[in-house]
């Protein structure tokens, strides 16, 4: 896959890095993701990778990208129905890396007016690069109320680390969603009110 677009000094640290032909880094970061690498390199790399990534909102073409990275995609049809919906209404956005769709999020305003954040996926293989962070950024940057929230499950520790490090707030548990893993709510208070 061609990396024109890529800065060339990133192209050149993940080959150095990976030690291999690629020329893509959707084909780089396993190899890179398996390196033992120091953690200044790795932050040099991470900030790299985080260049990389771009988000725009989601079209019809990106539907089948988004059901196959989707952790319940390919089996729920539902899910499927309602990512399709998504796309229609346009409340979602994607991540790319190298124009390969490897993430996304969905914005709605249906929870007391307040914008909610009803979905976030990144694919497994790109995760821990800074996706769903940039893909959070996005949206709140779009979001039309004052306040925004999402949630998540009690067993979801990774989604609940993202959410401390990129600032929101507990508000509130909802129990008896999901039998025996209460919904954790979250909330950031949004600076551009629209
Ligand atoms: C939760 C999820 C969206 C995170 O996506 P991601 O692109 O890997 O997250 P990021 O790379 O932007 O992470 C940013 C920061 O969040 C924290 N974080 C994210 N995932 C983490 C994990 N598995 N363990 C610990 N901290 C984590 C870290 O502080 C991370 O920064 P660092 O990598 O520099 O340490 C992803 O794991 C996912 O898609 N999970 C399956 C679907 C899901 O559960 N969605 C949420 C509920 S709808």
């Amino acid at each position: 896959m061609a990396s024109s677009h890529l800065p060339a000094s990133a192209v050149a640290v993940l080959h150095r890095e990976t030690a291999n032909k690629h020329t893509s880094p959707n084909a780089c970061w396993p190899a890179v993701a398996a390196l033992r690498l120091s953690s200044k390199r790795r932050a040099v790399l991470n900030v790299i990778c985080e260049n990389m990534i771009s988000i725009r909102p989601a079209t019809i073409r990106d539907v089948d990208a988004m059901i196959s990275l989707d952790t319940t995609g390919l089996e729920d049809k539902a899910r499927q129905v309602h990512i399709r919906s998504w796309v229609a209404a346009e409340k979602a956005m994607v991540g790319e890396i190298d124009g390969v769709v490897v993430g996304y999020a969905v914005i709605e305003y249906t929870f007391f007016g307040q914008g909610f954040i009803t979905m976030l996926q990144v694919a497994e293989a790109h995760r821990r690069r800074g996706v769903a962070a940039k893909l959070l950024m996005r949206l709140e940057s779009a979001c039309r109320t004052e306040k925004l929230f999402t949630s998540t499950n009690e067993s979801n520790a990774p989604m609940q680390r993202l959410l401390d490090a990129v600032g929101y707030l507990r508000s509130g548990t909802v129990y008896n969603l999901d039998e025996g893993d209460p919904e954790l709510i979250y909330f950031k208070r949004i600076a551009n009110d629209r």
